[in-house]
């Protein structure tokens, strides 16, 4: 792997996915990132990196349902790899607006595999980022392997399921050397603050309400992204091609239990009894057909490749609640852009 495309890294798991392969020493290769910068996306998560590799790292502003320019950029930068997180991702935004969605998790994907496999014979491989929420929702018991039937209940999990199969059908139909990785929610530096972490980061410390959708028991497992990044690099270098691994966290927990996490270290690191954090935790309306519980069965990835999380929920959620702490300059130019107001009115509707 030489010259990686990587697609929407500009956003929070490609632009930590870009740090980390571009200080992993296995790696030397060039990466040439593609983002079309959506209001997700932001040229900060990358800040620096230009410089600091300036022989090993392209930025490129483009839309990925643009076959033309992809053609042209595989060309230039002789791509011989892909990995693909460009997505709309936030599933409130994808019942609001489905049609982003389609565009480009669907479109978008096609295009790249058209792409891949109009330059069958130069290419590697394509690694594609997905979600376990194509699997649907779990009741209290189970966990989704990779054998599990596709369920999807959101139009941004629908999206991603059908996303997913068209990559399964190219590589099946045209032998592309393909890998699919389905992974749980992820949290850490960079995140976008519409996501329940760091949304309820920064509204607690802004001593904003805490919106805690129904009564706040939906289960999440939740994976520090930096141990994401570190199973998509084991899996495009040694998994096997035209399979699936799953990535979980091994770390179910109640929403309303991250929640009160997140208010207890908040107590403890800006302490006020007067009114402690928990006091702006507000039940509200449920989210529409809302998953009652992931949780990820990952023993595939960890049998064939290795991989388990490193970071435990404690020690990941403080990183990043101090992250959000301390990178002030971040919080304020994600605040200040057009789509956080627009996600405000949603709210206050
Ligand atoms: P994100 O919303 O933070 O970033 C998405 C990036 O894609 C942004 O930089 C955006 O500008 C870019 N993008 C969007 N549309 C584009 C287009 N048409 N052309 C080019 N670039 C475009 O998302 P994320 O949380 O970093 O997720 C990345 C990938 O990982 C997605 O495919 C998502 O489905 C998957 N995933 C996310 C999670 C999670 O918890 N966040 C969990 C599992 C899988
Ligand atoms: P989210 O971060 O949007 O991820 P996903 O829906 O992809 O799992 O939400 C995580 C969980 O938190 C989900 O059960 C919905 C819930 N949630 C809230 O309770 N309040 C909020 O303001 C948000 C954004 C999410």
């Amino acid at each position: 792997m030489k010259n990686i495309l990587v697609t929407g890294g500009s956003g929070f798991i490609g632009a930590n996915f870009i740090r980390y392969l571009l200080s992993e020493k296995e790696f030397a290769g060039r990466i040439v990132n593609v983002d079309k910068l959506t209001y997700a996306g932001n040229a900060d998560n990358l800040a620096g990196i230009d410089q600091a590799y300036r022989e090993r790292y392209v930025f490129i502003k483009a839309d990925i349902c643009n076959l033309k320019t992809l053609t042209d950029i595989f060309k230039k930068f002789d791509i011989d790899t892909i990995c693909h997180f460009a997505a709309e991702s936030h599933v409130d935004r994808s019942i609001v607006e489905p049609g982003a969605f389609i565009q480009t998790n669907i479109v978008g994907t096609y295009n790249l595999l058209e792409l891949a496999r109009f330059n069958r014979k130069r290419l590697n491989l394509f690694h594609h980022v997905s979600t376990d929420e194509v699997y649907g929702s779990l009741d209290e018991n189970g966990y989704f392997t990779e054998e599990t039937p596709y369920r999807p209940n959101s139009p941004y999990s629908a999206s991603k399921a059908a996303s997913d199969h068209l990559v399964r059908a190219y590589s099946r139909t045209y032998g592309l050397p393909v890998t699919i990785s389905n992974c749980s929610n992820n949290y850490g530096p960079f995140q976008f603050p519409e996501k329940l972490i760091p949304l309820m980061i920064l509204n607690a410390i802004g001593g904003k309400e805490l919106p805690v959708y129904g009564d706040g028991r939906n289960v999440r497992d939740w994976l520090y992204v930096s141990d994401h990044c570190r199973a998509v690099w084991a899996i495009m270098k040694k998994g096997k091609r035209g399979h699936t691994y799953n990535i979980g966290g091994r770390c179910e927990m109640r929403n309303l239990d991250v929640v009160r996490m997140i208010c207890d270290i908040l107590d403890e690191m800006f302490p006020n009894p007067d009114q402690p954090h928990g006091d702006l935790i507000t039940f509200v309306k449920d989210r529409p057909g809302h998953d009652l519980r992931y949780a990820v069965d990952f023993s595939k990835l960890h049998s064939e490749l290795g991989w388990a999380p490193d970071e435990s929920f404690d020690t990941g959620i403080k990183k990043t609640i101090r992250w959000y702490v301390e990178n002030k300059e971040w919080v304020e130019r994600v605040k200040s852009g057009e789509y956080m107001s627009w996600l405000e009115q949603q709210y206050n509707q």
